[in-house]
């Protein structure tokens, strides 16, 4: 009988997971002849057993897609499962009935495409004794375990055309334009698109900014014979000394620091400010061809830890080869931006400003 592995996708959506899943289905199937079953919507589909094969026929069509054919969500820990009863709210641990399906189903495998929340619940149940394999997904890039996240470089694409679009209004109204872009608490979407777009200001995490060095940077520009400015912000910037900005709180959603740098810089400059909050535009969509690639050899790579029996492992992307590590180094080890890295020192060579406070 053909062994039986299964496929997941959790937490948020990103560019190229439909392509980790045709890559991983291809793979299963030519190299080692398995039965691929589809979790659907991340670990939610293990707790009631919703599941399909993946056949050559269901991921026709998908490289190029955006989303996930497998659907996700971020609110399925099966640990924490939230339940509304009557007299409020409460979490349930639901754990048991996905190990009772995955016994129940005979899965030998399950691949787990996720970030770092999925890559938690991921890591608990390969303690529990399940076999797993991870691959990390995220547009943030914010795992130190790999050089790269698929979709990162997708929404690095989305920002910096957003740049480009702005670039031109900017400049015919004299006006200071902010992008805020995604990517939590660090700076990677903001740095890269900044640098890509010729952005005159780059605010991110790792750099606290001062609105008045924003505001010099800004009238030596206008001393320089330019009228115009274009700010990329990233969502989780602070003010030195303040706090990241959020939508909503409890929920930990951030944004909004745009406006408050709109807010902060506009009484002090004769340009008008204008504010452009990206938003999910950056997740939605067809991955660009580095994505694809870097999908499809995570998937690939992912079937053959499955069928080695290597689990409790993430690939992951070294120096252009993929490698694989502990799912434990990927979650406990966050990549920021090193404020004096190379890409930001580049971005200070050409007159870029982090809006730090000027020393002295
Ligand atoms: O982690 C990916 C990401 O897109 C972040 O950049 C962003 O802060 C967050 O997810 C948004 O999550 P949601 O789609 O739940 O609003």
């Amino acid at each position: 009988m053909a062994k039986k592995i299964g496929i997941l996708t959790g937490g948020g959506d990103c560019p190229g997971l439909n392509a980790v899943i045709r890559a991983a289905v291809k793979s299963a199937i030519n190299d080692y002849s398995y039965e691929v079953l589809g979790i659907e919507a991340g670990f939610e589909g293990l707790m009631v057993s919703a599941v399909k094969t993946l056949t050559m026929e269901s991921i026709r069509g998908i490289l190029p897609k955006g989303g996930t054919l497998l659907r996700t969500t971020n609110r399925g820990n099966p640990f924490e499962y939230p339940v509304t009863e009557e007299g409020g709210k409460r979490c349930e641990d639901r754990s048991g009935a996905c190990l009772y399906n995955i016994e129940r189903l005979g899965l030998e495998g399950i691949i787990v495409i996720g970030g770092d929340g999925t890559l938690k619940i991921a890591e608990r149940f390969y303690e529990m004794g399940v076999p797993i394999v991870a691959v990390p997904k995220t547009i943030d890039n914010d795992l130190d375990a790999t050089d790269y996240t698929f979709g990162f470089m997708t929404a690095v694409s989305v920002a910096t055309d957003a740049v480009d679009r702005l670039h031109s209004t900017a400049e015919s109204h004299n006006r200071v334009m902010i992008l805020e872009v995604m990517g939590r608490n660090a700076g990677w979407i903001a740095l890269y698109s900044g640098i890509a777009g010729g952005a005159d200001i780059i605010l991110i995490p790792e750099i606290p900014y001062d609105p008045q060095a924003i505001v010099d940077s800004i009238k030596s520009r206008q001393e320089e014979g330019s009228d115009f400015d274009l700010m990329v912000v990233a969502e989780g910037a602070k003010r030195v000394g303040g706090e990241e900005v959020y939508t909503d709180k409890v929920a930990k959603r951030l944004g909004g620091v745009a406006y408050q740098v709109a807010t902060e810089i506009s009484e002090h400059i004769d340009l008008e400010t204008r504010v452009t909050v990206l938003g999910h535009l950056q997740r939605g969509g067809s991955p660009i061809p580095f994505d694809r690639l870097l999908a499809t050899r995570y998937g690939k790579a992912a079937v053959d830890l499955v069928a080695r029996g290597k689990f409790g492992r993430m690939v992951a992307l070294r120096q252009d080869k993929i490698v694989d590590v502990p799912i434990l180094s990927a979650i406990s080890n966050p990549k920021y931006v090193d404020p004096s890295g190379q890409v930001v020192t580049t971005a200070r060579s050409l007159g870029i400003s982090f809006g730090e406070p000027t020393k002295g």
